[in-house]
């Protein structure tokens, strides 16, 4: 495990290298970038106003964002400074409207564009070769984007300053300061040579940004989302949102979509320049047992230092199912290579990763027939590398048995691609594999709806966590102790109001109902009387969000924060992702929070959902990687536990803002498994998260918190997830359906009186809520509050 230094300086080094590695350089035919010598002109006021990241709870309060502008005068580039100045005076004059960055957004997502005087435009035109433009927008929580000028369009003001610049400017670097893919037809109109997705970077944006301009970094960010032509060209533009999405595009997300029915994407999945080239080889192909290994060889072609992704898809044989063009299955990114250097990688793949689910059969299977194995550095640029002829002759093999869940009980068909005539592909590897090489996996479904109760130890008097820490019980002897009111306050977070016994959410502050720290999200209960520590909670994900203000005190809590989800995910880059988890470990560690909600793995089904900056990308094998990777590094510590937690969120389907609380998305099984579920499996089974959040939305009608199937059949018995389930904060979902569906504690609290009425009532089991206070404890007791109240009563 690598050495981090949490010094000032180190710090702000991640910042700017984890921010710089994520941002893409979409178009750059004209080589306008790096900047050389020549004078540079910035235009838009996002320059000052630079985004750093998405409102609600994911926003975090930094000590100070570094802007375009700051970023700009502290590199290389030779900025144009009289028109800095004049955008300096104006935004001074005109600041912007505070609810639309704060934390909890006001809805509006772009300032108002400084008008540009033709004279201001021609005098910069005399006096530099090239113009910088930035366009912003921010989105949050709570809010979906709209299909209207300052959402997904530009504004008049945008549109107005591209056609003013561009009439005096021939070469222009458009710079996109957003969460997700805005409409960049402008691109276009204008004739934009150059475009760079800075995305939102976190308290370093400006310097990272500057960084690749000046061509201090090389950039070597992909897109993590397909970015359309026009709005249009998504495969879900009508019905977005709504009460109830029925999600007809089924397993057609993304790429899977655009590749499938031959849609040109303006900028395609997994792509991004650089100011380098590179070599793409594949020099090695074989199967062992039932593992494929590649073997690729990259090479710096050009002349300067740069990091390359190679991207590896597969293609599938259909005849029972039918399957998207191609499916990201691994990727892998270089060590910076110097000009003329060599980086050798052996993918090694388990074949059972290319099956597809067949709901017919419940059961993932492999098709035989002729599987292509595709490499390149994005999903439109990849050569058939590898052909696997799989199987001995027409049929499938299962590789993993499972039983039908998540049936929708609405009939609904999804989309099916356009029919095309098999091509044949030349690859230079070709092998043969017989089905026999196939492990068949069973999954057995241990978890109970009412499990047996436990029942107290005889003659072992009090036990706490302490016995447990010793070695004298376990977590399930302490719970077995509890009475039924005990276990119904544990199965709830512990806000202020659940002093009132009137359990109505009084004094509920979304996001802020810790007591021990105040404006983290939440904590767990104490108890003196089982040496049960309180647990506090903070969003996350792109840093901890904690109020800035401590009540009573003089104090400023300033936290990092960190790049947005899309932009770390952008990266490509596991090791980043696990140090971004590192640090995140270390402030967690450093304001006594246990922690962070965090990373947020929703599928981005389509740009304008709201929370499309928190989460990865649209496509799962990529979210799981990156989730996985910062889950370990938030878990682990190089002495092993980190005293830290991760918990992924939200468990699933929540594709939407504007009707999240309740809205109903009506998805296949198929789809589920293979595109809205896959990133969670892969981040359970690779980095065994402590806690994962449930959504506030329903699935196929049942909400996501009181859906055994989801929560125990197929987190707990298929993928082995031995850490606890929170619900959402104040989500709609029944206490007493909640625990029996194994989702352990209801957040932030409020709702402990209806555990204990259902207990009463015969509604609920007693056994039920104790195995979610085992779940609770189990994951509390490795944390670092356990660590520090053992200490402090055992020294
Ligand atoms: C959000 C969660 C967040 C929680 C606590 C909810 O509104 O959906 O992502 O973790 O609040 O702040």
């Amino acid at each position: 495990m690598p050495t981090i230094s949490y010094n000032k300086a180190s710090r702000l080094e991640f910042m700017r290298r984890c921010a710089a590695e994520g941002m893409v350089l979409l178009a750059d035919d004209a080589k306008n970038l790096p900047f050389g010598y020549e004078k540079v002109a910035v235009f838009g006021r996002s320059q000052i106003d630079t985004i750093k990241g998405g409102t609600g709870s994911g926003f975090v309060y930094c000590r100070h964002t570094v802007s375009l502008l700051e970023g700009l005068r502290a590199s290389r580039v030779n900025l144009y400074e009289p028109l800095a100045s004049v955008y300096e005076e104006w935004v001074k004059a005109n600041p912007k409207d505070d609810g639309a960055g704060s934390v909890w957004g006001s809805g509006e997502h772009s300032y108002p564009e400084m008008p540009l005087d033709n004279a201001v435009v021609k005098d910069a035109a005399e006096n530099c070769e090239k113009a910088i433009i930035i366009i912003s927008r921010i989105s949050g929580e709570n809010f979906d984007m709209r299909l209207k000028k300052g959402d997904h369009y530009l504004t008049d003001g945008e549109e107005a300053m591209i056609s003013a610049v561009s009439a005096c400017f021939k070469h222009i670097v458009l710079l996109v300061n957003t969460g997700a893919p805005i409409d960049l037809s402008c691109v276009d109109k204008y004739s934009i040579e150059t475009v760079l997705y800075m995305g939102q970077a976190g308290e370093q944006t400006g310097a990272a940004v500057a960084s690749i301009l000046d061509g201090s970094v090389n950039p070597s960010g992909k897109c993590t989302q397909t970015w359309a032509v026009k709005y249009e060209d998504y495969p879900s533009p009508k019905g977005f949102f709504g009460k109830e999405v029925v999600y007809r595009e089924g397993i057609y997300v993304g790429y899977r979509y655009f590749d499938s029915f031959g849609i040109q994407p303006r900028y395609p999945f997994g792509h991004g320049l650089s100011y380098t080239t590179f070599d793409i080889k594949t020099t090695a192909a074989s199967v062992e047992k039932d593992v494929l290994s590649v073997t690729v060889c990259v090479k710096n072609t050009g002349s300067v230092a740069g990091k390359e992704v190679v991207e590896l898809y597969s293609s599938s044989p259909e005849r029972l199912l039918e399957k998207p063009y191609q499916e990201l299955r691994a990727f892998h990114k270089t060590a910076l290579l110097e000009p003329g250097e060599s980086d050798e990688y052996t993918f090694r793949l388990p074949l059972s990763e290319l099956a597809s689910y067949s709901t017919e059969l419940a059961a993932y299977i492999l098709e035989h027939g002729r599987y292509i194995i595709r490499i390149g550095n994005s999903s439109r640029n990849t050569v058939p590398a590898v052909a696997i002829d799989f199987g001995s002759r027409d049929g499938y093999t299962v590789t993993r048995q499972c039983k039908n869940l998540l049936t929708p009980t609405k009939k609904f068909r999804e989309i099916k691609k356009p029919e095309s005539e098999p091509t044949f592909e030349n690859c230079a590897f070709e092998l043969s594999v017989s089905e026999k090489v196939i492990k068949k996996e069973v999954c057995k479904y241990t978890e109970k709806r009412v499990p047996e109760e436990l029942k107290p130890k005889a003659g072992a008097g009090r036990l706490t966590l302490f016995d447990v820490k010793e070695g004298r019980a376990t977590v399930e002897d302490v719970v077995a102790q509890m009475s039924d009111e005990e276990l119904s306050r544990f199965a709830n977070g512990h806000t202020e109001s659940d002093d009132v016994p009137a359990d109505d959410g009084k004094g509920l502050v979304v996001g802020a109902s810790s007591r021990t720290v105040m404006g983290a999200a939440g904590e767990t209960w104490s108890s003196d009387k089982y040496k049960m520590p309180t647990s506090v909670v903070a969003d996350g994900p792109a840093g901890v969000r904690l109020n800035l203000h401590v009540k009573d005190s003089n104090e400023l809590r300033y936290c990092s924060a960190f790049p947005i989800g899309m932009l770390l995910a952008g990266t490509w880059n596991e090791d980043i992702a696990w140090e971004m988890g590192r640090r995140i470990s270390h402030e967690l560690t450093k304001y006594g929070i246990d922690a962070i909600l965090g990373p947020g793995i929703n599928i981005v089904k389509n740009p304008l959902c709201g929370r499309s900056f928190e989460y990865f990308s649209e496509d799962p094998y990529l979210s799981g990687m990156i989730c996985a990777a910062e889950v370990t590094g938030v878990q682990k510590s190089s002495s092993g536990n980190s005293g830290t937690y991760a918990t992924i969120k939200h468990l699933a389907a929540n594709s939407q803002e504007n009707h999240r609380v309740g809205g109903n998305s009506v998805v296949s099984e198929r789809t589920m498994r293979e595109i809205y579920l896959k990133a969670f499996e892969i981040a359970v089974k690779k980095a065994q998260p402590r806690s994962i959040m449930t959504s506030y939305n329903r699935l196929n009608g049942v909400f996501t918190a009181n859906e055994f199937e989801l929560c125990s059949d197929i987190v707990r018995s298929e993928w082995g997830f031995k850490g606890f389930f929170m619900t959402d904060w104040g989500g709609l979902e029944d206490a007493a359906l909640c625990m029996s569906a194994g989702n352990d504690i209801i957040m932030a609290g409020w709702k402990a009186w209806h555990i204990k009425q259902a207990l009463d009532n015969g509604s609920l089991e007693r056994s039920c809520v104790q195995r979610s206070v085992v779940n609770i404890l189990k994951a509390v007791i490795k944390t670092n509050s356990f660590k520090k109240l053992y200490r402090s009563e055992r020294k």
